[in-house]
């Protein structure tokens, strides 16, 4: 067996991508190792969207480089592959800046790696992939080697939105959904293989459209195979939200009561400026229809603080929105330039100690909803899906409805089942409970 190391930076398409090459490799004899030492085949699936993203990637290449040459002086040889939005963006300049790098292949073009791997070890030079072909990528691959008790999904991918400070429209190209004939056929391969929960992904999921299937339809035909009994889908915009994946949340059971619907900001002059075609108020009154169809649904978002222009007004438009709905949890960033991005060549750019400070506070108001939410739930009885062993010995971890994290000293057996778990207590981090 050839080794292949693969590392993921990024979201949780990358992370589904990333598992997607290793099933597309395995037919070429290449068995995942979990270091970069004397593999033969290193993958580097970067990720655009935080800062200086590209330089991380090159001083990681730098490192390889000397395991190449290691590799090489055994008489060894080490294909070395930069894959992701990084790939996406950076094309040429790559393999420019660190010629060690083999190949260079971008989201679109998983599809072509065995084929890129043949050509390098036959010709050696570089190959490069970055076109957005219309082929459907993963459709014509290997079903899942394996899959967890939790597994993602992609049903869609790119992003049509240019909301101003995001790379991701270019680096992923336009809105495209898969097949829902394919898409069954692996929600049905991964439910095979264990998996119990189906995390569907796109970048902007319920926007999914499946030659006339919505997200909502989607989830009810999965809905359908009994080994699956969660559903989740991210990440969502708000505009996307369409009136029946609403009521899905009402008429869906194993539809999870957990939404990811990132806003940004909460003033309506910083939502305009950032294309969310939007407004705060919009997204409080489509966040009420939400609750209707489902109470006790938890909503979680994305927030960027000190976009271009923001001001002290803006900000705590922001943190008015936050203490409006009431986070489960959150992501919270603050702006920071995209290159070819609208936003990086605005005027009136925020200084970095106003940033840091509105995220400070910002982050402080979210954590104490964070903890709110997970007390409330103390003394309850959940039901929790376990996953995995937790790193304390005779514990195990799984997830209520609401996605916490839950640790329960039992037996192991019961991973990859539902259990109700009485909640005794919060850490920092996890929800602590025992078998109900
Ligand atoms: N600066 C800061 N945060 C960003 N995000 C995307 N682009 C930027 C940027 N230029 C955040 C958004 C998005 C999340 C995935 O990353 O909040 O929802
Ligand atoms: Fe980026 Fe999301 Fe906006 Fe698309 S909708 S441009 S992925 S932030």
């Amino acid at each position: 067996m050839k080794k292949l190391f693969v590392k993921t930076y990024g979201c949780q398409m990358n992370a589904y991508d990333s598992a997607k090459m290793a099933d597309l490799l395995a037919p070429l004899g290449y068995a995942q190792a979990d270091a970069p030492e004397g593999a033969d085949m290193v993958i580097l699936n970067t990720c655009h969207i935080r800062e200086r993203a590209a330089e991380k990637v090159y001083s990681e290449l730098g490192r390889l480089k000397q395991m190449k040459a290691a590799k090489a002086r055994d008489g060894g040889k080490m294909l070395l592959a930069v894959a992701g939005c990084v790939a996406q963006a950076e094309g040429e300049e790559i393999v420019a800046r660190a010629p060690q790098v083999d190949m260079v292949v971008g989201p679109q073009s998983y599809h072509r790696l065995p084929e890129m791997i043949a050509r390098a070890a036959r010709a050696g030079g570089h190959a490069l992939e970055t076109d957005f072909p219309a082929l459907e990528k993963f459709d014509s691959l290997q079903p899942p080697q394996a899959s967890g008790v939790s597994a993602f999904l992609t049903v869609q991918e790119g992003c049509d939105k240019f909301c101003t400070f995001c790379v991701v429209p270019y680096t992923r190209g336009s809105e495209h959904s898969r097949s829902p004939e394919t898409i069954l056929t692996e929600a049905r391969q991964l439910a095979d293989k264990g998996a119990r929960e189906l995390v569907l992904l796109g970048q902007n999921v319920n926007a999914y459209d499946g030659g006339g299937w919505s997200l909502a339809k989607l989830c009810e035909a999965i809905a359908q195979i009994d080994q699956i009994e969660r559903i989740r889908y991210t990440t969502s915009h708000p505009r996307d939200m369409g009136d029946d994946l609403i009521a899905a949340h009402a008429d869906n059971p194993k539809l999870m009561p957990y939404l990811h619907l990132p806003v940004q900001s909460g003033s309506d002059t910083v939502l305009e400026a950032m294309n969310r075609q939007h407004t705060g108020d919009d997204y409080r009154r489509l966040v009420e229809r939400i609750r209707k169809s489902r109470p006790d649904i938890a909503m979680t978002s994305d927030f960027i603080v000190g976009f271009p222009g923001e001001s002290d007004t803006d900000f705590d438009a922001t943190m008015q929105l936050v203490r409006d709905i009431g986070y489960a949890t959150a992501f919270s960033f603050k702006y920071s330039k995209r290159p070819g991005t609208p936003a990086s060549t605005m005027r009136k750019q925020v200084a970095e100690d106003v940033k840091a400070a509105r995220l400070d506070a910002l982050q402080k108001l979210l954590l104490s909803q964070q903890y709110a939410f997970d007390d409330s739930q103390i003394g309850k009885i959940m039901p929790v899906l376990f996953e995995k062993v937790a790193r304390e010995e005779g514990q195990i971890m799984g997830r209520t409805p609401y996605l916490q994290p839950v640790h329960v000293k039992t037996d192991a057996a019961l991973i990859g089942q539902v259990a109700s778990v009485k909640i005794e207590k919060r850490t920092a981090n996890s929800l602590h409970g025992v078998l109900a």
